[in-house]
């Protein structure tokens, strides 16, 4: 697929079914990550799938609430990372910037694969460490949900993509952009 399309095609679907999170699966999505640039190639990000029933219904008991959608996922994504890991430069710290590069990358392949990989961040920091037994240190950043795009359900939101902030406000050439931040439809 190209780049261009999966950068069309990927959305926050709510609206999702089980598939089948295989090895293969999850060692692409990894993968793709793994490839994105970080500062000084620190690579800061790590990504715990879980699959496992027993483990997965325990990430799903995190969830905050309007969040139910997901508990159709098969596999969900714990984004960690740590300050410790990566540049901090006059005082600007690039562990949560890097990671979210590799997140990125990862979103799109899963578009190319056919698969909606939905960010969240409504969920328990904590009770996801206490399940995965992630030591302390750890920053937990967000959830990525794993799904099929569901045939049948059709969930508030999924129809059309969410506004977007007006171009010009969100780029400039040369100078500071003054436009004032409008969404429109992109
Ligand atoms: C850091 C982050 C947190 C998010 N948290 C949630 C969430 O808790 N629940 C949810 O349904 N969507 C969540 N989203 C999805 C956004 O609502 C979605 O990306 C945005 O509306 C744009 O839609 P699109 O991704 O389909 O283009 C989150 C996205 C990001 C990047």
């Amino acid at each position: 697929m190209k780049v261009h399309l999966a950068i069309q095609k990927r959305r926050s679907y709510r609206g999702i079914e089980s598939f089948d999170a295989t090895d293969q699966l999850i060692l692409e999505l990894a993968k793709a990550a793994s490839l994105a640039p970080s500062c000084f190639n620190n690579q800061p990000w790590k990504f715990i799938f879980a699959r496992k029933k027993d483990i997965l219904d325990k990430i799903k008991k995190t969830l905050s609430k309007g969040n139910e959608w997901a508990l159709e996922s098969p596999c969900i994504v714990t984004i960690l990372s740590k300050k410790e890991l990566d540049c901090v430069i006059k005082g600007k710290e690039y562990y949560l910037f890097d990671t979210g590069l590799g997140v990125g990358q990862m979103l799109l392949k899963a578009t190319e694969l056919g698969i909606v990989a939905h960010v969240i961040a409504g969920f328990s920091a904590d009770e996801v460490k206490k399940v995965l037994e992630i030591p302390d240190e750890w920053n937990v950043i967000a959830l990525i949900v794993l799904g099929k795009k569901s045939r049948k359900k059709k969930t508030i939101g999924d129809e059309e993509r969410p506004e977007r902030l007006a171009l010009k406000y969100v780029y400039s050439i040369d100078e500071f952009s003054k436009k004032l931040n409008k969404k429109v439809a992109h």
